[in-house]
């Protein structure tokens, strides 16, 4: 992977797939996605190379039509392989995770069948704590966290739903079939509300409509790696190439904005 195209501060924090540094912006931060696959919380691992740089690209060009579809977000420009340069946000502790259709723990936990149609989209939030295993919070559960107002809570639900359905829509045009993601936001400086983390395969399911629904090929996300299936970069690079055809130029860093 590259270096990052500007002086990286102290290492803020690191998480499972990302790293995140400060800059001599305070305002800004610099992400770096590493090359490391994770399951079961992180008790599984595995070094893949050529990941990081493709999770890294794929959000950054998500990222851009989600900003050109009026949703905000974290995203502040491409810094080099495998690096971006971000919004500092004062992050809500919630992991929302959208479902499209019947996947991955909903079977487990409701008499679901795979691939069903979820139609509105199931909304759940889970509290992000690693060490509590990032719980499903019930609205009582929730109240009693006291980390988001209701007010906000239906801003953050109602801003999730559209960045679910932009998605949803422009990925069905790539035979991409977005059948559930988990996203992340925070606020900024001035209290806007902005989307956050990554939007890669590694946090949201992807079913390719050219293969036949019992095609072990059929996923291109994480669950190649969750379920053993091999081929992760392979599928990764064809959500990327697909992605390219969009035509959307993510912003790269501009060195004249005083970072270096
Ligand atoms: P689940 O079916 O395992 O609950 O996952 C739902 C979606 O959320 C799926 O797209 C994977 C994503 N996800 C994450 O990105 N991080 C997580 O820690 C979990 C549990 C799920």
């Amino acid at each position: 992977m590259d270096t990052p195209a500007l002086a990286l501060g102290p290492l803020l924090h690191e998480g499972k797939a990302k790293r995140l540094y400060a800059t001599a912006d305070p305002q800004r931060c610099a992400v770096e996605f590493k090359d490391v696959a994770t399951a079961s919380n992180g008790r599984r691992q595995a070094r893949l190379p050529g990941k990081g740089g493709l999770n890294c690209r794929i959000s950054a060009r998500l990222f851009t039509l989600l900003e050109q579809a009026g949703l905000p977000t974290h995203f502040q420009g491409l810094l080099g392989d495998g690096w971006m340069l971000v919004r500092t946000l004062r992050m809500i502790p919630l992991e929302v995770v959208l479902r499209n259709r019947a996947a991955g723990s909903l079977l487990r936990q409701l008499p679901t069948v795979a691939g069903q149609r979820l139609e509105p989209p199931l909304l759940d939030l889970y509290f992000k704590d690693d060490a509590l295993g990032d719980p499903f919070l019930s609205e009582a559960r929730l109240a009693v966290l006291n980390i988001i107002t209701p007010q906000a809570r239906v801003q953050l639900e109602t801003m999730a739903r559209q960045v679910n359905s932009a998605l949803h829509q422009a990925l069905g045009k790539l035979d991409l079939d977005l059948v559930d993601l988990k996203l992340e936001f925070g606020w900024d400086a001035s209290g806007q509300l902005r989307l956050a983390d990554e939007l890669s395969p590694d946090n949201c399911r992807l079913w390719d409509r050219r293969q036949s629904p019992d095609s072990p090929g059929r996923s291109l996300d994480k669950d190649r790696f969750r379920q053993g299936l091999g081929g992760l970069v392979a599928a990764y690079k064809e959500v990327d190439h697909r992605i390219q055809t969009l035509g959307l130029q993510p912003q790269p860093h501009d060195p004249g904005q005083g970072l270096l």
